[in-house]
C-alpha cells in the first residue's frame, strides 16, 4: 500500500493527515520519494558517504571518557512545519526562499524540508552540543545532469563554552564570548567578541578542511568564499576544485546568537554547516548525473558494495554499449538422479553457474519459461542471458563461446540435460 496519498482535501503521508490549501503543492512523484532513505540504504553511494563522515568525526572527537562527541540522527521526518524550516532559523516572512515556486508545501503550515537546518533550533534545545544529522531534503527544481528535486545533506553543529573554547588558550580565563555595546561588523555579530570569533571560524574551517582532506585525500585544492545566510554570521561556502572547475559543496558559519538563544543556550557560541551529499558522491566517485543516485540498476548499486567503507570505489560508467542475449533451454534432472546424496537443482545454482563463467559479460539471467511435461512429468526451463561490456560492443561470435562453455557446465555441474 502506498504510504503518501494525495487526496480531494487533504494529503497523506506517514499516515498522518494534512489539510490541502491554496498552498498545497505536493506531486504524488514527489511523495514516491518521501520515505525511499537512500542515505539510510547499506552499501547506496550516499549511505557510504554518510558512514565514511560518521567514521571520521567518531575518530578524531572524542569526549572526556573516548565516548564520541558528535551525536548522529539520521531518522527525523522530512515533513517539518514552515515554522522550523525558516522562522527557526530567522527566515523573515516574504523572504524569497518561501516562495512556492521553490518549496514543496503539504499546506501553509506544513512542508517537506529544504535542507536539514529545519532541525538546528529543535537538537540545540534538546540539549545537544554537538551532532550530526542526515537527511532528504526537497526543492522545486528542473531536472537535469546536477539537479533532481531530491537530494541528501549533512548538517552539522558544534556549541562551546566559555571553558571549552578558551581552554586551549594562554591565560584564556580573562577572556570571554560576549560583550555589550559591540556593532555587528562583516566579521562578527554584535553580541559576539572578536576573540571568539575568531576561535569558532577557524575551529569551524579546520574541521571541514579535515573532513574533506580525509575524503579526497589531501590533494584536494579547496577555497573559501563569504556568502550570506540568515541564521549565520559570518557565513562561508567551501568551493572544491573538480574537472577544472570550482564546485560549491557546503555552506556554514558561525550561528546567529538568537537562534542559540531561542534555544536555551544561549550562554554557548556555536558553529553549523550543510553540506551536499550528493555534490560530495559526484565528485568522489566521478558520477556524471544526479539521477544515477535513484537507480535501482545493480550495474550501479554492486560498485559500491564495499567489504570496509575506507575501500576506495573506482566507479565505472554504465555501459552504452549494446546488449545480446542468447536462450538457454534443459530438463531437470529428475528426482531418482539426484538421489545420491546430492541437492537437486535449484534456479539459484545455475544463476551462479552462469555468474562464474560469464562474469562482468552478464548482466541480466532470467527464467523466461518453466514447463512440464503432461505424460513423463519431466521439467523443463529456459533461461535468457543478457550479455553486455561495458567498454565495448560484443560479437556475436565471442558470446556464443561462452553461451557454450555455460551450456557444457550446466550438463556437467548440474545434471541437466541440453535442449540446445
Ligand atoms: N542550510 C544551508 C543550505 O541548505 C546550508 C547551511 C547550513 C549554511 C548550516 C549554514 C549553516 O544551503
Amino acid at each position: 500500500a502506498p504510504q503518501s496519498v494525495i487526496g480531494q482535501d487533504s494529503v497523506q503521508v506517514f499516515g498522518q493527515s494534512y489539510p490541502r490549501d491554496d498552498f498545497t503543492n505536493v506531486t504524488p512523484k514527489i511523495l514516491e520519494k518521501v520515505g525511499r532513505n537512500l542515505h539510510n540504504q547499506s552499501h547506496h553511494p550516499l549511505w557510504l558517504i554518510k558512514e565514511r563522515i560518521k567514521a571520521h568525526f567518531y575518530s578524531s572527537f572524542v569526549g572526556r571518557s573516548g565516548n564520541p562527541l558528535f551525536s548522529v540522527h539520521d531518522n527525523l521526518s522530512p515533513v517539518v512545519t514552515t515554522e522550523q524550516n525558516f522562522d527557526s532559523l530567522l527566515i523573515p516572512p516574504g523572504h524569497p526562499s518561501r516562495k512556492r515556486g521553490d518549496n514543496y508545501y503539504l499546506n501553509r503550515a506544513t512542508m517537506l524540508r529544504a535542507h536539514t537546518s529545519a532541525h538546528q533550533r529543535d537538537l540545540v534545545r534538546s540539549g545537544l552540543d554537538a551532532f550530526l544529522l542526515a537527511g532528504d531534503v526537497y526543492r522545486r527544481d528542473e531536472i537535469d545532469a546536477s539537479h533532481y528535486p531530491v537530494f541528501h545533506q549533512m548538517e552539522g553543529v558544534r556549541l562551546f563554552s566559555n571553558r571549552q573554547l578558551f581552554s586551549r588558550v594562554q591565560n584564556g580565563g580573562e577572556l570571554s564570548l560576549f560583550e555589550r555595546g559591540g556593532r555587528r561588523s562583516p566579521e562578527k555579530q554584535e553580541t559576539h567578541t572578536l576573540e571568539a570569533v575568531k576561535l569558532v571560524e577557524f575551529d569551524l574551517k579546520r574541521t571541514l578542511t579535515q573532513l574533506v582532506s580525509y575524503l579526497f585525500g589531501a590533494d584536494l585544492e579547496i577555497r573559501w568564499v563569504d556568502c550570506y545566510f540568515p541564521f549565520t554570521h559570518p557565513s562561508f561556502e567551501m568551493e572544491v576544485r573538480f574537472q577544472g572547475d570550482w564546485m560549491e559543496v557546503l555552506g556554514c558559519g558561525v550561528m546567529e546568537q538568537e537562534l542559540l538563544n531561542s534555544a536555551g543556550a544561549g550562554d554557548k557560541l556555536g558553529w553549523a554547516f550543510g553540506l551536499g551529499l550528493e555534490r560530495l558522491a559526484m565528485v568522489l566517485y566521478s558520477i556524471p548525473d544526479i539521477r544515477l543516485f535513484w537507480s535501482r540498476d545493480e550495474r550501479f548499486l554492486k560498485q559500491f558494495r564495499v567489504q570496509d567503507i575506507h575501500q576506495p570505489v573506482c566507479f565505472q560508467l554504465l555501459s552504452k554499449y549494446p546488449p545480446l542475449h542468447n536462450d538457454i533451454s534443459f530438463w531437470l534432472p529428475d528426482g531418482k538422479e539426484s538421489e545420491a546424496g546430492r541437492e537437486s537443482f535449484t534456479e539459484n545454482d545455475f544463476y551462479e553457474l552462469v555468474r562464474s563463467i560469464g562474469g562482468d559479460l552478464v548482466e541480466k539471467v532470467s527464467l523466461v519459461d518453466n514447463f512440464t511435461h503432461p505424460k513423463t512429468g519431466r521439467r523443463s526451463q529456459c533461461y535468457r542471458i543478457i550479455y553486455r561490456h561495458m567498454e565495448r560492443t560484443l560479437t556475436q561470435q565471442e558470446v556464443r563461446r561462452v553461451h557454450q562453455q555455460i551450456e557444457q557446465a550446466a550438463e556437467s555441474e548440474l545434471g541437466v540435460q541440453g535442449r540446445f
